[in-house]
């Protein structure tokens, strides 16, 4: 699918799942706005992209907890409008309920969900304007808990509950919300959030592999692929889904 002359701001695009996408919806013609916070990482995300021949990108260096704002009106400013917000920045972190520190859970709620309902509530009226719409990648930890994920899990199912709540409000202005919800996809989320080494990191994606009905973990392409179709005029039908980009792993109940 083209998407030429779109304006898509993705957060997280200097790594994993948001890296991918900007990179895979450039080739398709998009002015991307990059945001994330390593201006090193952004820049190499940009150059990939300029080397491409796909449109130019903005970097925008900042965090999303604090530059909602400036984050907006520089893509707005930038391009003139905005018909796409992918609200993929997100972090780990590894806390039960005895002993998660509160500061650390509301360090996850503002990056995970607060962050996500500002950026939301000030890309809407241009989003209003394009009949654009928004997608959240959000987790099938927002359906199935796993050991020592109080925080995340709950981070992930607020964004469920944002997307639908939001799909439903938005829907008659023609603003269409929809969300992601992978399970595990290769990404470096495990050495950033976990402190896991690359090599940690790999053996852990190869002794998942059995979990999935499909026999492998997700790539960056099989989310890419689903924020394309989501995010596309193929599914001007389509709001408040909670699309699973999951290999069948939810079907086992093992995850
Ligand atoms: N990988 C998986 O298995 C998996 C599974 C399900 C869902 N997800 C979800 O997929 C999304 C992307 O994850 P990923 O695996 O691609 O992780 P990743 O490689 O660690 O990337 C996370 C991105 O978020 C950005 N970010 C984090 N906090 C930020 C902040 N305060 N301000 C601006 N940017 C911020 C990071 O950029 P900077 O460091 O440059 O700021 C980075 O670009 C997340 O929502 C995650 O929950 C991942």
């Amino acid at each position: 699918m083209s998407f030429a002359n779109k304006v898509i701001l993705i957060t997280g695009a200097s790594s994993g799942i948001g890296a991918h996408a900007a990179v895979h919806l450039s080739k398709k013609g998009a002015n991307i706005a990059l945001v994330g916070r390593n201006i090193e990482r952004l820049n190499k995300i940009s150059d990939q992209i300029k080397n491409a021949n796909a449109p130019t990108p903005l970097v925008i260096r900042a965090d999303i907890v604090t530059d909602a704002e400036r984050i907006i009106n520089e893509t707005v400013n930038h391009f003139g409008k905005l018909d796409v917000l992918i609200n993929n920045a997100a972090i780990l972190s590894r806390n039960t309920v005895a002993h998660i520190e509160l500061a650390e859970y509301d360090r996850i709620m503002r990056t995970n969900v607060r962050s996500v309902i500002e950026l939301t509530k000030l890309a809407v009226p241009h989003i209003e304007k394009t009949k654009g719409n928004i997608l959240n990648v959000s987790s099938i930890a927002g359906f199935r808990v796993r050991p020592n994920s109080l925080a995340y899990s709950i981070s992930k199912a607020a964004v469920n509950q944002l997307t639908k709540s939001a799909a439903l409000d938005l829907a008659q202005k023609g603003v269409r919300v929809n969300a992601i919800c992978p399970a595990l996809i290769r990404t470096p989320i495990f050495e950033t959030g976990e402190n896991m080494s690359s090599q940690d990191a790999e053996e852990f994606f190869e002794s998942c592999k059995k979990l999935y009905p499909v026999g492998r973990i997700g790539e960056c392409s099989d989310t890419s692929a689903a924020i394309e179709f989501l995010i596309g005029d193929s599914a001007s039908f389509i709001t408040g889904s909670l699309f699973l980009v999951d290999g069948g792993g939810l079907l086992l109940h093992k995850l």
